[in-house]
């Protein structure tokens, strides 16, 4: 599609980011970006490795980098770690370089999406409900404050969801569109 900015996918873990940004980048014919997956591919480990070797710090230093990189290309679809939004430079480049999509979840939800995964450190925890109840108490703000857009994701099938960024997108871009 012509004239369609960047899309950049925030939110908190299993808000669906990857897989909406995978539909979306179908949909759209452009090339889909997993910040994580691009990190892993140039780091030659996942995740739980970095964050134990290098710790929450280093990780989030090779975010800022790749963020940095990936939202200067143009015609991408991008989906981000959860917590992109952390840093300062994130949320200011991503909203200068495209259309930020908050993919809102409830902690519920977050819960039920994440249980069986093994590959994010920060829920290597007893009671990962505390947790993602935390990091939304923080986060939650950040998002909103960064994003063009707040798309629910409760409830409701990725493509759905995908067809609500497609017009409201639409909409924003080209506003005369949608009287029509
Ligand atoms: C994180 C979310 C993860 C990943 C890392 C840290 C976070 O990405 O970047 O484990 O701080 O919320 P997803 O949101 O894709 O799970």
């Amino acid at each position: 599609m012509q004239g369609f900015p960047n899309l950049f996918l925030i939110g908190p873990m299993g808000a669906g980011k990857s897989t909406i940004g995978r539909l979306l980048a179908a949909e759209l014919q452009r090339d889909f970006v997993d910040s994580d997956h691009e990190i892993q591919a140039r780091c030659g480990a996942d995740i739980p490795w970095i964050f134990d070797v290098e710790g929450e710090a280093g990780f989030r230093l090779r975010e800022c980098a790749i963020i940095d990189e990936l939202s200067q290309r143009g015609d991408i679809v991008l989906a981000t770690g959860g917590g992109v939004v952390m840093h300062e430079d994130n949320r200011q480049v991503l909203r200068e370089r495209g259309t930020v999509i908050y993919l809102y979840a409830t902690v519920e939800q977050q819960l039920r999406r994440t249980a069986k995964d093994r590959n994010r450190p920060l829920l290597r925890s007893s009671d990962p409900e505390a947790v993602l109840r935390g990091l939304f108490e923080t986060r939650d703000p950040l998002y909103r404050a960064t994003a063009d857009l707040l798309v629910r994701t409760d409830r409701r099938g990725p493509r759905s969801v995908v067809n609500d960024i497609l017009r409201r997108v639409t909409r924003l871009v080209d506003p005369l569109q949608t009287k029509a």
